[in-house]
C-alpha cells in the first residue's frame, strides 16, 4: 500500500467512528427526550389526580359536615327521626340557632307558618288531645260534660269534661286551705261561641293582633272542655303579680293542670303569655311538664303524636 492509500483508510476509519459517536448521541438524546416526555406524562398525571381531589373534597367536606351536625342532632333530648329533614332544612335557615331550638322549634311545627298544614286533632288520644294552631277540632266536636257548681265558677253554667272538673275542684279546694282563692271564668266554648269571640277581637284589633291571643274556631283548647281561665283573662289584671298565680305555678301539676301559655314562649305556642290559662292533662304529664319546663306542643310531639 502505497501512502497515499494509507491515509485514504486512515480517513474513512475516522469518519466511521465519527459517523458512530454521533449515531450514538443522537440515540441516547432522543431516549433522553422519551424519558423527559414520560416524566412529564407522570407529573401531569399526578397534577390531575390531585386536581381531581380537589373537586372531590368538598363534597366530602360537606357530607362529613351534615354527618357530624345529624349526630349532633340525635344526641338531643326530644329529637323525632321522622322530622330529620325538616331540623336540617331549618337550620340551614337559621345557622344562628342551637340545635336544641331547632328541635324545640320543628317539633312545635313552627318552621312552617301558623295557621298552614292544619290537621284535625287526634280525639283518641282522649285528656292528651292536642288543640294548636296546626291541629283543630271540627266544627260539631262537643265533648261530654259536666255543668260546674256555683262555687267553683264565676259563670254560673259553665262545663268541663268530668275528668278534669274533679281535679279543678280538689285544685280550688286544696288552694282554699291556703287562704288562695280560685274559680272558672271561662271553661268550655263552643264553636260557635269561639267563632264571636275571635271575629270581634280581628274587629278590634286585626287579625295580626287577635291571633296573638285569641284562637281561631276550631283551635281553641276551650272546645276540649279541658281548660279554664282562672280568676281572670284579661292581662290588664296582671294575674302574674298575684299569690294566687304563684300558688298555680308551684301546685297546679298536682292536680294535672299546666299553665298553658307560659311567658316568653309565644315563639312556640303561638299565644303571648296567659297567666291564667290552664290545661288539664292528667298529673303525670303535668308533672313532667312541670320538671322539665317544656310546652305542651314540645310534649305532644315527642311523647303522644305516633305513640
Ligand atoms: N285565648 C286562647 C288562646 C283561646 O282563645 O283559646
Ligand atoms: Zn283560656
Amino acid at each position: 500500500m502505497n501512502n497515499r492509500n494509507k491515509y485514504l483508510v486512515i480517513l474513512i476509519i475516522i469518519s466511521i467512528l465519527t459517523l458512530s459517536v454521533f449515531g450514538i448521541l443522537i440515540y441516547l438524546n432522543h431516549d433522553d427526550k422519551n424519558n423527559e416526555l414520560d416524566n412529564s406524562e407522570i407529573v401531569n398525571k399526578e397534577n390531575e389526580n390531585n386536581n381531581n381531589s380537589i373537586e372531590a373534597n368538598p363534597k366530602k367536606e360537606e357530607e362529613n359536615k351534615e354527618d357530624i351536625i345529624i349526630t349532633e342532632l340525635k344526641s338531643e333530648e326530644y329529637f323525632i327521626q321522622n322530622n330529620l329533614d325538616r331540623y336540617l332544612s331549618y337550620k340551614g335557615i337559621h345557622p344562628e340557632k342551637s340545635n336544641k331550638d331547632i328541635i324545640a322549634d320543628v317539633n312545635s311545627n313552627i318552621d312552617k307558618d301558623f295557621y298552614t298544614d292544619i290537621k284535625s286533632s287526634d280525639l283518641d288520644k282522649g285528656i292528651l288531645v292536642i288543640v294548636n294552631k296546626y291541629h283543630a277540632l271540627t266544627k260539631d266536636y262537643v265533648p261530654d260534660l259536666v255543668t260546674m257548681e256555683n262555687t267553683y265558677t264565676g259563670v254560673a253554667g259553665a262545663k268541663m269534661q268530668k275528668e278534669a272538673y274533679e281535679h279543678f275542684k280538689e285544685m280550688v279546694d286544696s288552694a282554699k286551705l291556703e287562704d288562695i282563692k280560685l274559680f272558672n271564668v271561662s271553661a268550655y266554648r263552643s264553636y260557635n261561641t269561639q267563632n264571636t269571640l275571635y271575629t270581634n277581637y280581628v274587629k278590634r284589633d286585626g287579625v295580626d293582633g287577635a291571633d296573638r291571643y285569641s284562637a281561631r274556631p276550631g283551635h281553641s283548647e276551650h272546645q276540649t272542655g279541658l281548660a279554664s281561665d282562672i280568676n281572670t283573662a284579661s292581662s290588664k289584671d296582671h294575674f302574674e303579680n298575684t299569690k294566687e298565680y304563684s300558688w298555680l305555678i308551684a301546685n297546679s301539676y298536682k292536680y294535672g293542670f299546666i299553665l298553658r301559655y307560659p311567658e316568653n314562649k309565644e315563639y312556640l305556642t303561638g299565644y303571648k303569655f296567659e297567666p291564667w290559662h290552664y290545661r288539664y292533662v292528667g298529673v303525670e304529664v303535668a308533672t313532667y311538664i312541670h320538671e322539665h319546663d317544656i310546652t305542651y306542643d314540645e310534649y305532644y310531639a315527642y311523647f303522644v303524636e305516633n305513640n
